[in-house]
């Protein structure tokens, strides 16, 4: 049987809505219980240090009142390593951060600061936190991710979801390559960015990944179709792949 693949609800855009106005309406934490409610294994939420969408007081509600595990989304800054270790969530996904992005636009450089990265993991990884690199599906930083202590690594799909015909099929390739790469040195492999329904079974193929992480698309459409159904939808969608995918070629 193929391993049953996580979805993990990322609800950034809810905040985003909310801060339009400057209110408390609509509130990121109701959308995550509705999501839990509706299946959903994990909240993600990113804390940007402009705050622009997700505030530390969402992240401090989503804690109290979740209890399918909180992914907290983060750059690694001295800033959000506090908050981590004051938090406590489940799990640490490490992404870059610039100020001038509209959404996280590429991996974090892992070989590049690796020395730093492996002080600045240490302590997380002490405390019982799961620690993920956001990372492009490149060997290098694969590698480098495993060195700094990580024990996963989430794949930027990115590029993959905005391709068009063959090169979307190298592009998936390289995704399935690089989870079977990282997951025989002993990472967890996650994968997440641009998914939606069309493009989202080709990578829940990929037996070795047991997380997608997904925000923007069902955002969007939970406005036209409701939040609970867009879950349970994406959900059906990613377990009618894996199920296809252990009969037709027996099982990983
Ligand atoms: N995973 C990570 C690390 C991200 O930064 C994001 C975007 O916030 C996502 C997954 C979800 O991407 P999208 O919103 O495009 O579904």
């Amino acid at each position: 049987m193929m391993s049953r693949m996580r979805l993990g609800i990322n609800i950034d855009h809810i905040a985003t809505v909310r801060n339009a106005r400057g209110g408390t309406h609509p509130d990121p934490v109701r959308a995550a219980l509705m999501a839990q409610e509706a299946g959903a294994d994990g909240i993600t939420a990113h804390l940007r240090e402009d705050r622009r969408h997700i505030r530390d007081d969402d992240m401090h509600r989503l804690k109290e009142s979740l209890h399918i595990p909180l992914n907290f989304e983060m750059a690694a800054t001295e800033e959000m390593q506090h908050m981590a270790l004051f938090l406590r969530p489940h799990a640490v996904c490490l992404v870059p951060e610039r100020r001038e992005e509209i959404t996280t636009e590429g991996g974090l450089d892992v070989v590049r600061h690796q020395a730093s990265l492996r002080d600045f993991i240490a302590p997380l990884r002490d405390a019982g936190i799961r620690v993920s690199c956001f990372i492009e599906a490149d060997t290098r930083q694969i590698d480098a991710s495993q060195k700094v202590g990580a024990h996963c690594i989430e794949l930027h799909t990115g590029a993959y979801a905005h391709a068009l015909g063959a090169p979307r099929l190298t592009l998936c390739e390289q995704i399935a390559k690089a989870a079977h790469y990282a997951d025989a040195l002993g990472l967890e492999v996650h994968a997440g960015h641009g998914l939606d329904y069309d493009n989202t079974p080709a990578i829940a193929a990929i037996a070795i990944i047991k997380e997608l992480n997904i925000g923007h698309f069902l955002m969007g459409e939970a406005m036209f179709h409701g939040l609970a159904h867009v879950v349970k939808q994406m959900k059906a969608v990613i377990a009618q792949t894996r199920s296809t995918q252990s009969s037709s070629q027996g099982h990983e």
